[in-house]
């Protein structure tokens, strides 16, 4: 199974001409209401493309309206829920401001996604037949205590670290690296990392170099690397499109890497569903709406 540990929120979106920067005001002529969280979109993206009944998730939201919604919106899209809890704070939001280009830029209000706990995960879930989805919108802490645990049952861990939190420890840093099997980051996260581990030069085949981790970065346009610890590299290009809102590409590509592994198939293979399912993704507004099925990918 596939199990995503990790944050759900509602996503209010603004559509401008161009993001304000810090003291500034700019109007928007609405806005609009959209599931979002990393950790939800990614479980929607693993759903759509995975055999079903493959996707769980493991989370907290509000005793509240946008809590209860998430949840059906989660059930409707074939992600398990039965550990989906209600946390003391209202479900996470986020404020998203999208730009003529289709760029965005996104503040979280975190609520119940600083609740979650490892213990929410009973231990009879994690087997060797076990791929865990990480993020970074819950405590780190917890998503390090149940990827070690999930390693000591023998499954695999795919850390999405997005974001970067600022100030990192290396310390963590480090052992983020060495709780995953597969880091996904983009590559202004893995430029972060790199310097955080003091690898110079943001040298990725440096900074998984004697560790057991394979480590995707993601390049938009470019499509996506991979990095092997043996020293291999693959690129896949992405598939050129218009996008109309390019939120939440990166979480149907970790969706889609997490459905494709789960699946058996192997690196590149894994590399080239998420490069199309997350150009799909940029064609239609919103995090979640844009989302491929596996019928749309062949
Ligand atoms: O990656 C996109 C997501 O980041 C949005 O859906 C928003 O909720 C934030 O968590």
């Amino acid at each position: 199974m596939i199990l995503v540990f990790g944050s759900i929120n509602v996503d209010l979106v603004a559509r401008v001409a161009t993001i304000p920067g810090p003291g500034k005001t700019v109007l928007a002529p609405s806005y609009e209401r959209h599931f979002g969280g990393k950790g939800a979109n990614q479980a929607v993206a693993a759903a759509r493309l995975a055999a079903p009944g493959r996707v769980a998730m493991a989370a907290r939201v509000g005793d509240d309206g946008f809590g209860r919604e998430s949840i059906d919106n989660l059930v409707a899209n074939g992600v398990g829920t039965d550990l989906v809890g209600a946390g003391a704070a209202p479900t996470g939001c986020a404020f998203i401001t999208v730009d003529a280009h289709a760029e965005n830029a996104i503040t979280v209000a975190s609520g119940a996604n600083l609740e979650p706990s490892a213990d929410d995960v009973p231990e009879a879930l994690l087997t060797a037949g076990t791929t865990l989805v990480l993020q970074m919108e819950v405590p780190f802490a917890q998503s390090l205590a149940l990827a070690r645990r999930v390693r000591q049952s023998g499954g695999r861990v795919i850390w999405n670290c997005a974001p970067v939190p600022d100030g990192f420890p290396a310390a963590d840093a480090a052992a983020l690296l060495a709780a995953s099997d597969v880091l996904i980051v983009n590559e202004h996260e893995a430029a972060d990392i790199a310097a955080i581990l003091g690898k110079p030069g943001g040298e990725i085949a440096g900074l998984i170099a004697g560790t057991a981790t394979r480590c995707i970065v993601t390049a938009g346009a470019e499509g996506a690397f991979a990095y092997t610890p043996e020293g291999e590299t693959f690129h896949v290009p992405a598939p050129r499109i218009e996008p109309v809102d390019t939120t939440g590409a990166g979480d149907t590509f970790v969706g889609a890497i997490a459905a494709a592994l789960d699946e058996g198939l192997d690196l590149q293979q894994a590399l080239d569903l998420g490069c199309r399912a997350a150009a799909l993704s940029c064609l239609a507004p919103g995090a979640q709406a844009g989302m491929p099925f596996r019928s749309a990918l062949g």
